[in-house]
């Protein structure tokens, strides 16, 4: 949840009419038609819509289809994992075109390189997970209930569940997205804002790097619009009576937003900072880190690159988005590692010395650590590089 924002028209006490002027407004009651969207039953962050007609008019609701998630096969052991996903093939659009990678109770990664913007169904709403689409590359804009709002490469797109929504790429073949759709809500880290509500000052981005919907779209075009709706593996057609983008102002914490890796400001030491200085966002059983370009450790004898580590109660998954890495060896844009629990992982031969010298890297990195276990999907396992087993003898 990030902050306060108001866009367009809003009557100056909640739960009271907002005429609507200048148009023959619908039914004749001259009103705007109010829509609260709350987290937490009604316990915590919300945003108030006022729509032009009411959001509430479905024509019909058939199943689409189902979307099965399965495990990749139960004689994998318990071992360290790179896939390699640069070369997925274009396929789909942005919403029916993801690959799941990984998957576990509270989220599932994906990779998308759609080959087209739109799909058979002219918008899409997640009912039941929230959505991080970091732009790995690509640009264009995001139409929502709450408006557009500009992307581009390096930018964590959140939408919050129930957001009706479509990305609008300004050239398709260059998207490419990881996407991690998440069951609970996605927050910014409660450690970084104050006991006021505001980022602290050595928070590693602040509320000028959030940016939300900027135009309102307020579209009044009456008729059948459908909206594929996906509830976890279900995949619903909605019909509504009207188009949905008919909000003509709103207010509130609960809207998309985006954040560029580029406003991170990476918190650095004389010795080896831990990973939770990287992190970006918090959510329910895991937590999403970025690793910026920064400068190395300044301690004349740091050791640059991360110690041997066992991560106990976590598994890590980076997705390595460029430069040059400088503990891994073998690693590519698009690469994605699994280091499970269970077992230690750390620097490849030879990177500890190689490190030494610089006072830079240039790595750039999305981390997601999950509290469970994640599987390998069925159909990632076929990016494994089999010799990542062995790759620190
Ligand atoms: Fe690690």
């Amino acid at each position: 949840m990030p902050f306060y924002r108001t866009l367009g028209k809003i009557p100056p006490k909640r739960h009271t009419v907002l005429p609507v002027e200048g148009r023959e407004s619908f039914r004749g009651e001259g009103l705007a038609y109010e829509h609260v969207v709350t987290t937490d039953g009604f316990m915590r962050a919300f945003s108030i819509l006022y729509h032009l007609k009411p959001p509430t008019r479905v024509c019909g609701a058939r199943l689409h289809r189902r979307v099965e998630l399965k495990p990749a096969g139960p004689d994998l052991p318990l071992r360290h994992h790179h896939l390699r996903s640069a070369s997925l093939p274009r396929a789909g659009d942005p919403y029916e075109g993801r690959v799941p990678i990984f998957f576990n109770d509270d989220l599932v990664c994906y990779r998308a390189r759609p080959e087209r913007a739109a799909g058979d169904f002219a918008f899409y709403r997640n009912g039941g997970a929230d959505e991080v689409i970091f732009v790995n590359a690509g640009a264009g804009t995001l139409e929502s209930t709450f408006g557009r709002q500009r992307y581009r490469g390096g930018d964590y797109i959140v939408i919050p569940r129930t957001t009706t929504y479509r990305l609008v790429p300004d050239d398709v073949s260059l998207e490419d997205y990881l996407i991690l759709e998440t069951f609970s809500p996605v927050r910014i880290p409660p450690h970084y804002r104050n006991r006021d509500g505001q980022m602290t000052m050595e928070a590693p981005y602040c509320e000028r790097d959030i940016h939300g919907p900027s135009e309102l779209i307020g579209d009044d075009t009456e008729g059948e619009h459908d909206i594929l709706v996906k509830d976890r593996d279900r995949m619903t057609v909605v019909t509504m009576a009207n188009h949905p983008f008919d909000v003509i102002g709103w207010d509130g914490l609960i809207y998309p937003f985006t954040f560029n890796v580029d406003d991170f400001e990476p918190i650095t030491g004389t010795t080896h900072m831990p990973p939770p200085v990287h992190q970006t966002f918090d959510c329910r059983g895991y937590v999403i880190c970025t690793f910026a370009p920064r400068h190395l450790d300044h301690h004349p004898d740091a050791v640059k690159v991360p110690y041997v580590h066992d991560n106990t109660e976590a598994d890590e998954v980076l997705f390595y988005v460029r430069g040059e890495f400088g503990s891994r060896k073998g690693i590519e844009p698009c690469s994605f590692t699994l280091h499970p629990q269970g077992i230690p992982h750390g620097p490849h031969p030879g990177t500890i010395l190689a490190s030494m010298d610089a006072a830079r890297t240039e790595e750039l990195a999305v981390m997601f650590d999950t509290e469970k276990p994640l599987h390998i999907a069925e159909g990632a396992i076929g990016m494994d590089d089999p010799g990542y087993l062995t790759s620190w003898l």
